[in-house]
């Protein structure tokens, strides 16, 4: 298992360009299920995740056939299609339960593990019980087996109108998905309105599906009889940008990050802007530059889009270790995605948890040492506090890291970030 090195306190400048979203892409090669003609795609952040993408559309029979750079791929579909999505694959990522819905779509049928990926839910695990009771009330049945999902429906499935109970992205990609070649009108109230699930309508558009946004929350998605053909480029990864934007602050840098459009992190750079950060944007760039002195916040509250994201709260969380005074976080969306602040307590922060809000004492020394990354978020966060902590810190089990950043060490490195990955 691989881990990190880093010697800090490192001083950050220069350049970085921001790879395409995982959360973006994972939904749209899921949805490429739903295709008979070929779709390319662009833009594709070269990460764990997104393999394990790739190898579960293989399994199930698409042809996949990447560029020079691997970051576009064409895929087509094969006469031998399979159905089952195997627990082998889909034990690593979450994301692989999005399968479901574009195969019973298409084929009427699937046998489809119960997916594993990041633990941030404590004892209540991560359910797919929205995914599922809102599948049912477009017709799919289905019986739980073993820890299979065994489902089909009775030819295509039908529009329906149907309204989550509470908001979920993977939930809403779901259903927008397995309603594009359904019977008729599917209205989706109270949807996610994560950009990751506009850039998956906006995909979807491209090939002809019938979707339309009315109001804040709810989807219109009319059934068509088939997709087009179409090449997409995946948008930018907010939550990489979101990170590299804490490193700056955090490590009085000047940075430029490149390749993204900073209108939909507004909520993100207002927050870092209080602290005390400078930032110009453009169209699809930010220049950062930090502040000598971090100004500490009181609550932060983690909420769904156009609120503070829950995949950045941890690195916030070490930004805000450095502060000049205590600050604090109330987690909202996974009661359990704490689990770092045990780690950075072992760097030297100061931090207490009552139920979901940590608070965070700030004015902290943190000094390097050994820590474990327990979660991708997590693994972030730990990294920037061994770029702001004194002496040496390894950070184990980056594989987390793997699955969600393209090539972090390589970005880090040309930025001046002491960092260096050691392969055991
Ligand atoms: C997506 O996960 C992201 N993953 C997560 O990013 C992100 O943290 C999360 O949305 C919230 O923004 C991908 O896009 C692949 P949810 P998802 O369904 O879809 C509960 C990262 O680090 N819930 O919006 O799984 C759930 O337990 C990852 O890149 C149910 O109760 O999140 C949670 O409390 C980690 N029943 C809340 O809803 C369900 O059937 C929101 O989850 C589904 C969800």
């Amino acid at each position: 298992m691989d881990k990190f090195k880093i010697i800090g306190p490192s001083k950050i400048s220069g350049e970085v360009s921001i790879s395409g979203s995982k959360n973006a892409a994972l939904p749209i090669l899921a949805s490429t299920l739903l295709f008979d003609k070929p779709v390319v795609i662009e833009n594709l952040p070269r990460v764990r995740d997104i393999d394990t993408m790739l190898n579960l559309l293989k399994s199930l029979g698409s042809k996949i056939q990447f560029s020079k750079n691997k970051k576009t791929v064409k895929i087509y579909k094969t006469k031998k299609y399979k159905y089952f999505g195997s627990y082998s694959i889909l034990k690593t990522m979450r994301a692989g339960i999005l399968i479901l819905g574009p195969l019973v779509s298409k084929y009427h049928k699937s046998i489809c593990s119960f997916p594993g990926g990041c633990v941030l839910n404590g004892n209540s695990g991560r359910p797919v019980n929205l995914h599922l009771n809102a599948l049912k009330k477009m017709g799919m049945k289905y019986e739980i087996k073993k820890g299979y999902i065994h489902a089909k429906s009775n030819g295509k499935l039908k529009g329906a109108t149907i309204k989550f109970p509470k908001i979920s992205v993977g939930a809403t990609e779901q259903l927008i998905m397995s309603a594009v070649l359904a019977e008729g009108r599917t209205l989706i109230k109270h949807a996610a309105i994560e950009p990751e699930i506009k850039d998956l309508t906006n995909f979807l558009k491209s090939a002809g599906a019938n979707i339309k946004w009315i109001g804040k929350r709810t989807c219109q998605i009319i059934g068509v009889n088939s997709l087009n053909q179409t090449t997409y480029s995946v948008m930018g990864d907010r939550i990489e940008t979101g990170t590299f934007c804490v490193a700056a602050t955090l490590a009085k840098g000047n940075l430029i990050i490149k390749n993204f459009n900073p209108k939909i992190i507004q909520t993100e750079l207002n927050l870092l802007k209080k602290v005390g950060a400078k930032i110009k944007i453009f169209q699809s760039k930010i220049h950062i530059k930090g502040p000598q002195k971090i100004k500490n916040i009181n609550n932060i509250t983690t909420k769904e889009y156009n609120g503070f994201p829950t995949d950045l709260q941890p690195q916030f969380m070490v930004l805000l270790c450095k502060a000049n005074g205590a600050s604090s976080i109330t987690e909202n969306i996974f009661q359990g995605r704490f689990i770092h602040v045990m780690e950075l307590q072992r760097l030297g922060a100061k931090i207490k948890i009552k139920n979901n809000t940590a608070i965070i004492e700030g004015n902290s020394n943190l000094s390097g040492t050994e820590v474990m990354s327990s979660d991708l978020r997590a693994s972030a966060a730990l990294v920037l506090a061994g770029i702001a902590a004194k002496g040496e810190t390894i950070v184990s089990r980056i594989y987390h890291l793997d699955r969600g950043y393209e090539k972090i060490e390589n970005k880090l490195k040309k930025i001046g970030v002491k960092i260096k990955r050691i392969s055991l």
